[in-house]
């Protein structure tokens, strides 16, 4: 008999339900999870004097031999295994006996399984920190290749100003960095214990949930027992996390997607992250940058499903709780496959910075240019805004650029205009005169950078103390 339950049943669970409620087919993974808290457990079963010093031995030394099983596949769930807390109790009573069935004392699924995919959650996140913070340094390196070279500025995917490519490399890597910022703070609010809660109501016996959790690598145990095994909050929060990030790297992907077309012609993608047509002998799909913005539709979806499942629940567990395993782990799952390719595609991709050079002026991006010109001689901004205007219309209609325009075509549009204007129609000049902090002149970029950097640094110092 393999089942958790069953002694006031009068029969055997139908198939129906069997395959409905069954968790094993996605809770597998949180096997060693569940062996860890099942060590903590033992420990502090044995100092409440309800396992003696040979019984925790054996258990402790039982469940080292479960977890390399599982490691190397020896040990597998198998038909009857509820979940994966079903299936590892019968490991230990197929190893143990009457032993194995001892570590259930004061502890139920509720509070395990809200443990285990707390560990679960936390090791997630910090494999996910390491592998954004490595996308985050992709687009520094390729910011700092770029750093002043010049390209359109857009707003409504129309030239809007100049920017450096620099710069805006650097306004993905600045989301990222919130990401990552998002996921230090996650941890702080997931790493509480919830072993010791029980079902809901605590344990009667003499545990130290506090004990536990610290050998689990929480900060503290739960301090409501009915919270504990009802809250999901860290695994919303970690699905938000994920989908903010699948947002951001949507909007970098469409950007690549863009950028490497025929008409755009500002970057290559490497041939080792692009993909070909069966049909079409020529084609060189941009597939990683397509696969971030497509996969940021799952990322939100799944969030949805979690928020959705939770709303209206009573408290404590209910078995709605099983939903989930399945949208988190399928987030995280895809931002483990995605983020090293775009980060790839990122360090790889060869930018070609004659062509947004080229293309930095055209569209008569430099109006703003005169209209400020204009400002620091003391023109009303309402004013000199109209006279950009009319300088564009010019412009248009001769089909020339704004730096074309001749002397007496510059008196003529307004008595404030005079050839010395044309001294801040350049880009180069246009970027140099950003002194701002945090806009795309040269000082400030260079500086964006280098907090960027240290911000990596400091990051790789500081990992999530997941254990
Ligand atoms: N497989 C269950 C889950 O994932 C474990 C908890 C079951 N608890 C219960 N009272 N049936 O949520």
């Amino acid at each position: 008999m393999t089942a958790l339950w069953g002694g006031r049943f009068t029969g055997g669970p139908a198939q129906a339900l069997q395959q409905l409620n069954d968790s094993i087919g996605f809770d597998w993974r949180l096997a060693p999870y569940d062996i860890r808290a099942s060590q903590a457990h033992a420990r502090v079963l044995h100092r409440a004097r309800l396992l003696t010093d040979a019984e925790l031995t054996e258990l402790l030394g039982a469940l080292d031999a479960l977890a390399d099983d599982i490691a190397t596949g020896v040990f597998q769930p198998q038909t009857g295994d509820e979940d994966v807390h079903t299936a590892l109790e019968r490991g230990l009573v197929e190893r143990l006996g009457t032993l194995g069935g001892k570590l259930r004392a004061g502890r139920s699924r509720n509070d395990q399984v809200a443990t285990d995919l707390r560990l679960y959650a936390r090791d997630a996140a910090a494999s996910l920190t390491a592998k954004l913070t490595e996308l985050v340094e992709a687009l520094a390196d390729q910011a700092e290749k770029h750093l002043h070279d010049p390209a359109p500025g857009m707003t409504h995917l129309q030239h809007a100003q100049p920017v450096t490519l620099g710069h805006q490399l650097l306004a993905h890597a600045q989301g990222l960095l919130r990401d990552l910022d998002r996921l230090a703070d996650w941890d702080r609010r997931a790493a509480v214990c919830p072993l010791g809660s029980g079902a809901l109501s605590g344990s009667s016996l003499p545990l130290d949930p506090e004990a536990v959790a610290e050998e689990l690598g929480f900060t503290t145990s739960a301090p409501n027992s009915i919270d504990a095994v009802a809250d999901r909050d860290f695994a919303v929060e970690l699905a938000f996390v994920c989908a903010q990030i699948g947002l951001h790297l949507s909007r970098l992907g469409e950007e690549f997607i863009l950028w490497s077309s025929q008409e755009f012609g500002w970057v290559t993608v490497d041939d080792a992250f692009s993909t070909g047509s069966s049909i079409m002998p020529q084609k060189k799909n941009p597939d990683v940058a397509e696969l971030a913005r497509g996969k940021s539709g799952r990322l939100v979806g799944n969030l949805n499903s979690l928020v959705t499942a939770l709303k209206g629940l009573p408290f404590a567990y209910n078995k709605d709780l099983q939903e989930d395993k399945e949208p988190l782990f399928d987030s995280l799952d895809n931002l483990e496959l995605l983020l090293p390719a775009v980060t790839g595609m990122v360090a790889t991709a060869t930018f070609h910075p004659d062509v947004p050079r080229q293309a930095a002026p055209k569209g008569f991006s430099l109006a703003t240019e005169i209209a400020d010109w204009l400002v620091r001689k003391g023109i009303p901004f309402r004013t000199a805004h109209e006279v950009a205007g009319a300088c564009v219309a010019e412009c248009e209609s001769h089909g020339i650029e704004l730096h074309e325009l001749s002397d007496e075509q510059l008196v003529g549009l307004s008595e404030h205009l005079d050839a010395s204007v044309r001294e801040v129609l350049t880009v180069d000049g246009a970027l140099a005169a950003r002194t701002t902090p945090g806009s795309t002149g040269p000082q400030a970029v260079r500086h964006q950078l280098e907090t960027v950097r240290a911000t990596v640094e400091n990051l790789r110092k500081v990992t999530i103390p997941s254990q």
